[in-house]
């Protein structure tokens, strides 16, 4: 459970994740989608219950650690009028030009990366504005892949996105699951599609909207 003040965000909420899959979670603006992610990565706490990582209490767990190995994807567009490598690097010495490449190849960003004047070294004009938004979100996609987590969280990623787009990204993602667990947080159907399982948070509360566990 969760309250911000008197105002109870989530009542009494249970659910689970499993390690792979592909999650997505649905509900109207303000049901509480942002404050389910805010709570896994462990920026505010439950005020009662507990949330649990392969089994083990996220209060327990060294919390740089743990975000350490979560990829955020936030809704706003926070690209740097710089390139295509430095905004998935962010200058972050530790990441080869490789690395860059792979980030984007799993976002499925090379294929226009690579046609561009200058490949990854093009620069993505302020905002990104030389980017369409499909093409920006899969760069913000490259730069939380960039150091390998083993979650992914996108929230609200491709609300902004025409719907073709959104399920084009939403096959990336689902392609990602395996080797990392996604969660998808979206008001718009469509995400929901692909997903191993759809949350669906209403008053308060969060039911299994549909349940499509598939082998990976
Ligand atoms: N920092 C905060 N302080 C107080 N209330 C908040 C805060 N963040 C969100 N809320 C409230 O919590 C509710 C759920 O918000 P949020 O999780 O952002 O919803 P969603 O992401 O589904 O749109 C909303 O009513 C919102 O106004
Ligand atoms: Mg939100």
């Amino acid at each position: 459970s969760f309250a911000y003040d008197e105002n109870v965000i989530l009542d009494r909420v249970d659910f689970a994740i499993e390690a792979g899959t592909f999650t997505t979670m649905v509900g109207d603006s303000g049901a509480g989608k942002t404050t389910v992610a805010d709570l896994i990565i462990g920026l505010i706490r439950p005020d009662a219950g507990r949330i649990s990582i392969d089994g083990v209490d996220l209060e327990t767990i060294d919390l740089r650690a743990w975000r350490r190995q979560i990829g955020y994807v936030p809704q706003e567009n926070l690209l740097l009028h710089r390139s295509v490598l430095a905004n998935v690097t962010l200058g972050d010495e530790c990441l080869s030009d490789a690395d860059a490449e792979q980030a984007l190849r799993d976002s499925g960003a090379w294929t226009f990366v690579r046609q561009m004047p200058d490949g990854i070294h093009t620069i993505v004009g302020e905002r990104g504005t030389r980017l369409s938004g499909g093409q920006r979100q899969r760069v913000m996609i490259a730069r939380a892949l960039a150091h390998h987590p083993r979650l992914l969280i996108l929230d609200e990623a491709t609300s902004a996105l025409d719907q073709r787009t959104e399920q084009d990204i939403c096959a990336t993602l689902r392609s990602l699951a395996g080797p990392l667990t996604v969660v998808a947080v979206t008001h718009q159907r469509a995400l929901a599609d692909a997903a191993d399982q759809v949350l669906r948070l209403t008053n308060c509360k969060v039911r299994p909207a549909g349940l499509r566990l598939q082998a990976t």
